[in-house]
């Protein structure tokens, strides 16, 4: 497991500043780079990390990044973002994809806008993988553009955020 928490302090008052976006990697993403390079490439997870932090960084927005190989440890970093008033997630659950009802409650639970990344095309995989537990929950879903499915989910989050702040609206958003 990796937690950090990075870019500006992370304090709640500062949401409509700074935004708050987490970054959630399941399982056996912690193995980028060494792990099957030819679905999901050569970069490592630091990699992937380190650049979506460079560009909330530049965009002022805090960025959290979190890795777990275990379906509870994801579902409890889902609860503590809500309390955490985290404003939008981007998560790759991995192979939890296809089979956790419990991390697709949590993510409905906390009603968190969040966009659902993976780095391989799912649909032109295994038959098994073509089913995702999240998409109909997610405001959308980028699959197969490697480490770039991250950084353009971050691109859409925060823009989102901005107009958002710039309409002066509160957090209305929901995850169905
Ligand atoms: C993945 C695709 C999943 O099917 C797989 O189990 C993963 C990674 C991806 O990023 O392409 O672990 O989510």
């Amino acid at each position: 497991m990796t937690t950090k928490r990075t870019g500006r302090s992370a304090a709640k008052s500062d949401s409509s500043l700074h935004p708050l976006v987490l970054v959630l990697h399941g399982p056996n993403l912690n193995l980028l780079g060494s792990r099957e390079p030819k679905h999901y490439g050569l970069a490592t997870l630091d990699d992937v990390n380190r650049a979506l932090v460079g560009r909330g960084d530049a965009a002022g927005a805090r960025i959290e990044t979190f890795q777990h190989n275990h379906e509870g440890g994801l579902i409890d970093r889902v609860h503590q973002a809500a309390r955490d008033q985290v404003d939008f997630i981007i998560i790759n659950p991995a192979g939890y994809t296809h089979t956790s009802v419990a991390l697709r409650d949590a993510l409905a639970a906390t009603a968190i806008p969040f966009i659902e990344v993976h780095l391989s095309n799912i649909y032109a995989r295994e038959p098994f993988r073509h089913h995702s537990y999240f998409s109909d929950l997610a405001v959308g879903v980028i699959s197969g553009l490697g480490a770039y499915s991250y950084e353009l989910a971050l691109e859409y989050a925060l823009r989102h955020l901005q107009n958002r702040n710039s309409h002066g609206s509160q957090k209305t958003e929901k995850a169905h």
